[in-house]
């Protein structure tokens, strides 16, 4: 991989009010599988997540609790974000939490970087801010004096603060969005980003003085830094920004820098795709190149959100389900970019019909089967080319939408591929097949068609769902015959006929076991 720039993919950093939802877990999972995809591409990755720790809403929080913020940060993060996380399988490369020095000694520099460059003055902040969105509104914003997201009351502010120059990054942020529509996407949070540069962009106070738990502004140390000012640099201070080029994060920096894909929900475009480039622009550090943002997972036609009750804690999904078809289910139902609703109904019906008889079966009969008519042993490679076609033409579309992240297009190509071998082996009738010894080639061919098209399956789903693949890739005996799944490149798994003959299969576990009645 030498010193190739490798594909750098971060989630929000979340705030540790709260232990995670479906809604933060629906991020997570999404860069997961989009990084799992790449690395199985032969990239070098770095796949960033963490917390966001200081500010209001978290110390509000702790408070509440009777606990220190740090001890509530410490705790929560440590009993609930991590194993979560861990629970998920989540192969994120590094962790950050706002509170670490590795961070707050970066965003300290950079800060008085912009200071000292004229983009930092003193002014007076006057007006409302909701502790839910930790943000400055305008009275536009707001419905009855309540911000739109919380749906509660706001703040009412006026403080003398620092002050970022925002405003005078209007037109290059505009045009930068205007050339490169891959810089946001989908097209609608384009739209969204492009028509509010059109509007009036106010200088943005990054600093507040009227409690404690943040970074202290270097110059003025009665002030902590904004929260969002803070929480928005985790991205870059996580791979060692302002570093000397020649020290361990320099070159890390330069490995990894400017990030891929900023993956958010919408709620948080704004920051992510105006204030965040803005801040880089200042400090002349290159701008991400691609900024995208999801739809919202909703229940009762609103937000699932933490602040409203309404999340549902990943768990209470996957003690029914497991934990791949959770990783499935999300990415596979609602358009990557577009909001959906959570049903129970929808979730059992197509854990049912997609893994548990699709993909599931198709394991366990061609395993059984294997096992009865082959001794266990992968018969003669054989090569059925209508398959070996579609195969590859699975490969090519999966490939363009997921590395577009169109997910759920990636996995439908992949899953379509599954019904055709179930196709095939309905129409070639093996067990039939079997009763006559005559045609015992004919069996073997079929049987090993139908084995090598699981192998190219288990390998396209395993960024998806790492876990059962994995447990298919044991019992094709693959692991011996051929190497770790991980390991496995998409540009190779089209090639037809990589199961070597004479390797043994093992009984397959079931994959998705059968959902019980009552669920
Ligand atoms: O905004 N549907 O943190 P946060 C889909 N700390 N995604 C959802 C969701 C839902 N109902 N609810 C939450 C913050 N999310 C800041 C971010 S980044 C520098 C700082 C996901 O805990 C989605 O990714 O409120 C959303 O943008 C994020 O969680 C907000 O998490
Ligand atoms: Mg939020």
């Amino acid at each position: 991989m030498g010193d190739k720039k490798s594909f750098y993919l971060t989630t929000p950093i979340y705030y540790v009010n709260d232990a995670p939802h479906i809604g933060h877990a629906y991020t997570t999972v999404a860069g997961d599988v989009l990084t799992r995809w790449h690395r199985q591409k032969g990239e070098s990755v770095w796949f960033l997540t963490g917390t966001d720790e200081h500010g209001q809403k978290v110390l509000n929080t702790a408070q509440a609790n009777k606990v220190a913020p740090q001890q509530w940060c410490d705790d929560l993060v440590e009993s609930s974000w991590k194993p979560v996380w861990r629970d998920l399988n989540i192969a994120n490369d590094d962790f950050i939490r706002t509170t670490e020095s590795r961070h707050m000694e970066r965003v300290q520099r950079f800060l008085q970087g912009l200071k000292d460059d004229g983009f930092i003055y003193a002014g007076k902040f006057e007006g409302p801010y909701c502790i839910g969105c930790e943000e400055f509104k305008l009275p536009g914003d707001l419905d009855e004096g309540k911000c739109r997201i919380h749906s509660k009351p706001v703040e009412m502010l006026s403080e003398e603060n620092w002050f970022f120059k925002l405003s005078a990054f209007r037109e290059e942020l505009l045009n930068h969005y205007k050339k490169n529509p891959e810089a946001c996407q989908p097209a609608s949070a384009r739209n969204e980003v492009i028509s509010f540069l059109e509007g009036e962009v106010r200088d943005l106070s990054i600093s507040r003085s009227t409690f404690d738990w943040g970074i202290p502004v270097p110059w003025d140390t009665k002030q902590v830094i904004y929260v969002w000012f803070d929480a928005l640099l985790n991205y870059a201070t996580a791979v060692g920004l302002g570093d000397d080029a020649d020290s361990e994060g320099g070159k890390k920096f330069a490995k990894t820098w400017p990030a891929d894909v900023h993956l958010v929900g919408k709620d948080i475009l704004r920051f992510h795709a105006v204030i965040w480039p803005a801040m880089l622009m200042a400090a002349k550090v290159a701008i991400p190149k691609k900024i995208f943002a999801h739809g919202w997972l909703l229940v009762g036609g609103e937000k699932m959100s933490k602040s409203k009750l309404t999340g549902i804690a990943p768990s209470d999904i996957t003690k029914d389900f497991g934990v791949d078809a959770f990783r499935y289910y999300f990415l596979r139902a609602i358009p990557f970019g577009t909001d959906g609703s959570f049903s129970w109904e929808d979730m059992s019906a197509r854990y049912t019909s997609e893994l548990a008889n699709d993909f599931g079966n198709l394991a366990s009969r061609l395993i059984a089967m294997i096992e009865k008519y082959c001794e266990n042993t992968i018969p003669a490679v054989a090569t059925e080319a209508s398959l070996a076609k579609q195969l590859a033409e699975t490969v090519k579309s999966a490939d363009e939408a997921i590395c577009a992240l169109d997910f759920q297009g990636g996995i439908n190509s992949i899953m379509d591929f599954c019904k055709r071998i179930n196709g095939y082996v309905t129409e070639t009738e093996p067990w039939k097949v079997a009763k006559d010894p005559a045609r015992k080639a004919e069996l073997d061919l079929i049987l090993y068609n139908t084995a090598d098209a699981l192998r190219a399956l288990a390998v396209l789903l395993h960024p998806v769902m790492p876990e059962s693949t994995e447990k298919l890739w044991e019992s094709l005996g693959a692991n011996t015959s051929i190497g770790s799944i991980a390991e496995q490149k998409i540009s190779e798994v089209a090639k037809w006929g990589q199961l070597p003959a004479g390797s043994k299969v093992t009984k397959t576990p079931v994959l998705f076991p059968r959902l019980e009645e009552n669920k």
